[in-house]
């Protein structure tokens, strides 16, 4: 992926108690992304049905749209897992006590200076570790987290989280958070591994701050994912200009309808692109031709919703105990802490 770089990209010394500049520690080069991405479109491209993993939503530009999706009227999900935080915030800090907050998928890291500032306030926190693959996502929260918190230790980190937590700073006393409902966008089989890994980076009593979407009303979760203003369209269509840019394609992203919809058996939302008329792509860089059928679906992207009984039992099959769970009125987002046994 190309990208411009606000911040000195340095490699940062082992963990240390001394608050220093910002910094950023890439684990996830312009190369290795290269490599991932032309994989993940030569397998997507070639499958049946078609298919493209969601990380490539977000370079700079999907990064910016998603920020735009958590305002919309219809993006319930942003707006009621914050307010579950500014109740459930002080409980948080004073049950986990944690000196280091390792977040992953922490994109603008919005929400989270909620977290900061409550683990401020208990005495502990001493370093924040946000992880992302996107590093204009990264680079902007840090920038302003550095002047912002100047006394809490920083440590961005460039990554892919369903591969690059072993690499995660160890010691003190941590806490990861994944927020957002991100983790319903890992289908079964990868949640699983996901959060067995998370568990095997985490010491006895560390935690786990796991934010879920909950299964609520088809058309209220619908919208959520195909709002009004076509932002989210804008978002899922923004993938192929990627394939554009990175990979040589020539996607007319115009020609792609945006497509939402729930499934219930799964109990996820699917997000696709639907071919408007039938074409020949082709990816100069794969030396890949690619045809689309008229109507035909490429496969963007799931947001699993959770009911409160299936998350206890996805966190206690991999070794977690619910220490508390949070919920809204409407029961629409579950914020759960769990301990690593
Ligand atoms: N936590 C934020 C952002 C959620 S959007 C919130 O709650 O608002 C999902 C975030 O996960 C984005 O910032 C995206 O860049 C990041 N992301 C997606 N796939 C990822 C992966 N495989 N590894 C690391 N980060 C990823
Ligand atoms: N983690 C977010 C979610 O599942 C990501 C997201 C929001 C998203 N809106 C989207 C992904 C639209 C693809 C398309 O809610």
């Amino acid at each position: 992926m190309n990208h411009t770089s606000g911040v000195p990209t340095s490699t940062v010394p082992e963990p240390g108690a001394v608050p220093g500049p910002a910094r950023l520690d890439v684990h996830l080069t312009e190369a290795d992304a290269d490599r991932d991405l032309r994989a993940d479109a030569l397998h997507g491209l070639t499958a049946t049905p078609k298919e493209l993993p969601p990380k490539w939503f977000y370079d700079a530009r999907g990064s910016e749209l998603f920020e735009l999706i958590t305002a919309l009227p219809e993006y319930y999900p942003t707006r009621t897992e914050r307010a579950l935080l500014e109740e459930s915030v002080d409980a948080i800090a004073k049950a986990s006590g944690a000196d280091t907050i390792v977040e992953l998928g922490s994109g603008s890291s919005a929400k989270t200076r909620l977290l900061l500032d409550a683990f401020a306030r208990a005495g502990t926190l001493r370093r924040y570790v946000p992880q992302d693959v996107s590093e204009a996502a990264l680079e902007g929260a840090i920038a302003a987290l550095g002047t912002e918190y100047p006394d809490v230790e920083l440590r961005g980190v460039v990554g892919d989280f369903t591969r690059d937590l072993d690499r995660l700073p160890r010691g003190g006393r941590r806490m990861i958070a994944f927020l957002g409902g991100t983790i319903g966008n890992l289908v079964p089989a990868a949640r699983r591994e996901f959060l067995q890994h998370v568990h095997t980076v985490l010491e006895p009593g560390e935690q786990l701050l796991l934010g879920t979407g909950l299964v609520i009303d088809e058309q209220v979760m619908v919208a959520a994912y195909d709002d009004a203003q076509g932002v989210t369209a804008e978002f899922n269509r923004n993938v192929l200009t990627v394939l554009n840019r990175e990979l040589g394609a020539d996607f007319d992203p115009a020609a792609f309808a945006h497509v939402a919809l729930w499934d219930a058996e799964n109990e996820w939302i699917e997000m696709r692109l639907r071919a408007e008329r039938a074409m020949t792509v082709r990816v100069a860089e794969l030396d890949l031709t690619v045809e689309f059928a008229a109507g035909e679906e490429l496969s963007t992207e799931i947001s699993a919703k959770f009911r409160p009984a299936g998350v206890r039992q996805m966190l206690a099959e991999v070794g977690f105990e619910l220490s508390e769970f949070w919920s809204d009125p409407d029961s629409r987002f579950g914020l759960s802490l769990a301990t690593a046994l």
